[in-house]
């Protein structure tokens, strides 16, 4: 017999199908942000014991991280929204390629194992679909806290005696190498500075959760961050703050129709440069008591030039579902991506819908269409792929994207919430979804 396994989420039937045209209305609650719930599930490997994430988003990359944490040995479940991790006999630190390849972020767990057990295998990272993505500073970061770390390309092996703090001061802001010299640093022996620090809010989510535990930290959010490490952690238990880049997708979705939307849980202070240009191309917003109401229907105008930065510039992440959006917008404007090499591959599909975008190197200009038409498009990562669906909301007639399981692999119920919002949308995994459900109460059971 052939036992054919298919990774949670994936869907033969791997296609969202979408009718557009029609403005989005009404409100919407966003999902638990993917970005600060990965650290902070690597993290609670640094407990022996219970650590739990309430509303844990339930998307693919989540799937995939408990997966490999119980890999190594960890006991976890759901109940209801929240993800329990129990990592009391969590000692293996062999993390096969297979695994590691599914996801950018599992390279963290390197930092986590050596700060419990002083050694780590793993294979090399995937996700490099949207440039190289190398790992020389998360190696860096290690190497500093006095580990040996040997990268031989497919895999990474790493050990050390006992992690000793350091002075870490990065050549470049990298989010993932932050939160790896954090997760190194909170265990090791005497204080760690570290300098140049990303300043995302995902690591300050992650710091928060690690004060929780009993580390010492302080100058998250800054450049700057000290560290002075403890002997040991107690049990993480934090809500996962809202996602803003699932926050800003929808507004995008918003201005890509027309529409207007509430969201009854924004982020708070996190998405400022992102509205400063929604205000530009003629969207409106205002937050009241906690919501954030977002009204796209005098969006109009394009923008001459918009550059991706680290935070607090405008993000990466947002870029693709911004240019969905320019798409709509007759006139030309132009983006740079400063952080992403390979953050374009969707101006092909939206050219296919009747946008006209030309690229080179790291800059697109952007020349929208009154009115896209609805056509087949595919997905090929991510951002770009959750772009394609507001540019299929906002365009005339059906377009369908194949490559959904890239976009389920951060957005939890994109599809429904924005067929709540008045689109009409159909994901044609829903059956792969519904299996989700039925493994996860199997688990629970
Ligand atoms: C994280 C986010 C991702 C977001 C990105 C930038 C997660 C799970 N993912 O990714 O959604 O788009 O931040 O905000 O949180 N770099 C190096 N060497 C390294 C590491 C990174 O040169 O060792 C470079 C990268 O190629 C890139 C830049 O640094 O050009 C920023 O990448 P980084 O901030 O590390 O992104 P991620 O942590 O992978």
């Amino acid at each position: 017999m052939i036992n054919v396994k298919v990774p949670l989420g994936v869907n033969v039937l791997d296609e969202i199908r979408v009718t557009g045209g029609k403005p989005l209305r009404g409100r919407v609650s966003v999902q638990g942000s993917k970005n600060a719930a990965l650290p902070m599930m690597a993290a609670s490997l640094l407990h022996r014991g219970v650590s739990v994430l309430r509303g844990c988003p339930k998307i693919a990359d989540v799937y995939c991280m408990e997966e490999i944490l119980e890999g190594l040995g960890a006991v976890t479940w759901w109940e209801g929204r929240d993800l329990y991790l129990d990592c009391a006999k969590a000692d293996r630190t062999v993390i096969s390629e297979e695994n590691t390849g599914k996801m950018r972020s599992s390279v963290i767990l390197l930092g986590a194992m050596l700060g419990r057990n002083g050694k780590g295998f793993m294979g090399y990272p995937g996700g490099c679909v949207i440039g190289k993505r190398p790992i020389d500073l998360h190696i860096y970061a290690l190497k500093k806290l006095g580990a040996s770390v040997t990268d031989r390309g497919n895999f990474i092996s790493a050990s050390c005696g006992k992690l000793t703090g350091a002075e870490i001061s990065f050549a470049k802001s990298s989010v993932g190498a932050t939160e790896q010299g954090i997760l190194g640093a909170v265990l090791a022996e005497g204080e760690t500075v570290l300098s140049h620090c990303a300043c995302e809010p995902e690591i300050v989510w992650l710091c928060r959760y690690l004060r929780g535990m009993g580390a010492k930290i302080t100058g998250d959010g800054s450049r700057n961050i000290r560290i002075t490490g403890v002997g040991e952690l107690t049990g993480g238990d934090m809500k996962v703050p809202a996602d803003r880049i699932a926050a800003g997708t929808y507004l995008c979705a918003a201005a890509a129709t027309r529409g207007k939307i509430i969201i009854e849980n924004p982020p708070e202070g996190e998405l400022d440069a992102f509205l400063e240009v929604y205000r530009k191309i003629g969207g409106q917003y205002e937050g009241k008591s906690g919501k954030l109401i977002a009204d796209g229907s005098g969006v109009r105008f394009p923008v001459p030039f918009l550059e991706t930065e680290e935070y607090p510039g405008f993000p990466t992440d947002l870029q693709s579902p911004l240019m969905a959006v320019l798409a709509t917008i007759p006139g030309e404007s132009h983006i740079r991506e400063n952080i992403f090499e390979d953050r374009f591959k969707l101006a092909g599909e939206l050219n296919k819908m009747g946008a006209f975008i030309t690229a080179s190197g790291r800059d697109a200009w952007i020349r929208g269409a009154s009115s896209l038409s609805g056509c087949q498009v595919a997905a090929e990562e991510l951002r770009g792929g959750a772009a394609l669906i507001l540019a299929a909301l906002a365009a005339r007639g059906n377009t369908s994207i194949k490559g959904a399981s890239f976009i389920r692999r951060g957005y939890e119920h994109i599809c429904e919430d924005f067929a709540a919002l008045g689109g009409i949308i159909e994901d044609t995994g829903t059956t792969s979804y519904e299996n989700i459900q039925i493994q996860e109460k199997n688990k629970a059971d």
